[in-house]
């Protein structure tokens, strides 16, 4: 009687343990692979950005966001770099969006001035165009953004070096674990 107590028990334990299991399962699948950086120079953010660019594959959407003078145009340059592309890359702020030939195109958008009800829906043709898309100040168009992508967050720190928070899920997994 009492060894199969034991037995019933040892049981209790074990399906608990699974169902553990299953639950840590789904809570993680889907989520986004985070990592973040701190960047001391602007030869750093671009030597980042090269990393990423080298990285990039077709249809990779990269959103970025980050106050003025975070950096996010000089993460861009980098990127450029890692495409192969020997043009200078500069912000497209006033244009909304520059397009520079490389290993892959590059589609370089500032949406700053826009929204989501400003008219610029053609922008969602360049997201999967086969090229590598990266949105300055992307937030604004949030509800235009429905493939999956990479987020890059810049934040200015203090002492003015900059955090870079990089998520994303499972094609973009591979470029944030070489990161
Ligand atoms: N650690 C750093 N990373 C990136 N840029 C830096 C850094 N430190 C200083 N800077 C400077 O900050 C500015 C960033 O500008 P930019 O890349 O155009 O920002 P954004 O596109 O986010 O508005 C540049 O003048 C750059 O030289
Ligand atoms: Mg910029």
């Amino acid at each position: 009687m009492l060894h199969l107590n034991y037995s019933f028990v040892a049981f209790l334990i074990t399906s608990l343990k699974i169902k553990l299991f299953v639950v840590q399962y789904i809570r993680n699948y889907g989520e986004d692979m985070k990592k973040e950086i701190i960047i001391n120079s602007d030869n750093l953010m671009q030597e980042l950005g090269e990393k990423i660019g080298r990285l990039c594959f077709p249809n990779t959407l990269i959103t970025m966001e980050g106050d003025l003078g975070a950096g996010k145009t000089t993460m861009t340059k980098g990127i450029g770099k890692g495409l192969d592309i020997k043009r200078v890359i500069n912000s497209p702020t006033f244009t909304i969006m520059k397009i520079y030939e490389g290993r892959l195109t590059l589609y370089h958008m500032d949406v700053y001035r826009i929204d989501e009800n400003s008219g610029d829906d053609y922008l969602e043709e360049y997201f999967q165009n086969g090229g590598v898309c990266v949105i300055e100040w992307a937030g604004n168009i949030e509800g235009m953004i429905k493939d999956n992508h990479m987020k890059i967050n810049i934040l200015i720190n203090k002492d003015n070096s900059r955090k870079v928070i990089i998520e994303g899920n499972n094609e973009y997994e591979r470029i944030i674990d070489k990161l």
